[in-house]
């Protein structure tokens, strides 16, 4: 797709529409409020948007847990441009990013679902980790190698 601009969003609407993709995507499907689609974090994050003209359609926020270990949230693609890409430049932009700020590993809680994606870009599984909303099961992945 060539008509995809990944960038940071801007203005106030922007994260509106970025924030409510998250909660569409990953909160909305198990009843969870608006507003769980957020933590404490948000403030100290980089987040990184896909667009297509004005219309974002997929996201993701990095932040450090120390110096130099960054963990990944929050990705997520809107279902029509899933298995485009999207998700995996989107993932590059926040790598690119968090190495430029020091980061020498990244870790992530990956859903079952989306553990062979991270695989892909050269994530390996930890250890299982929690299981959200009583259903989702999710694996802590890391990166350490390849990371630029
Ligand atoms: C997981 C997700 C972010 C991936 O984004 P995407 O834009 O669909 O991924 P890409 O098109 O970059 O996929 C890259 C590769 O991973 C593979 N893949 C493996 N599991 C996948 C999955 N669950 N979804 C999409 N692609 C997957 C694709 O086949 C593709 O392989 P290819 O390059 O050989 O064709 C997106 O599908 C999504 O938002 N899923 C629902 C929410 C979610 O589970 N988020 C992750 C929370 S940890």
């Amino acid at each position: 797709m060539n008509n995809i601009k990944i960038r940071e969003p801007v203005t106030k609407e922007e994260f509106e529409q970025y924030y409510n993709l998250r909660w569409r995507i990953l909160r909305h499907p198990w009843n969870q409020p608006f507003g769980s689609e957020r933590d404490d974090k948000e403030n100290r994050s980089i987040h990184i948007i896909a667009c297509i003209n004005d219309k974002i359609v997929g996201c993701g926020r990095g932040h450090f847990n120390s110096q130099t270990e960054a963990q990944i949230r929050f990705m997520a693609v809107e279902k029509e441009f899933s298995g485009k890409g999207i998700g995996t430049q989107i993932l590059k932009a926040l790598e690119k990013k968090l190495t430029e700020k020091g980061a020498k590993s990244i870790i992530l809680n990956a859903r079952k679902n989306a553990v062979s994606f991270y695989k892909k870009i050269g994530y390996e599984i930890v250890e299982k980790s929690h299981t959200l909303f009583g259903e989702i099961e999710h694996f802590k992945m890391k990166k350490e190698k390849n990371l630029k």
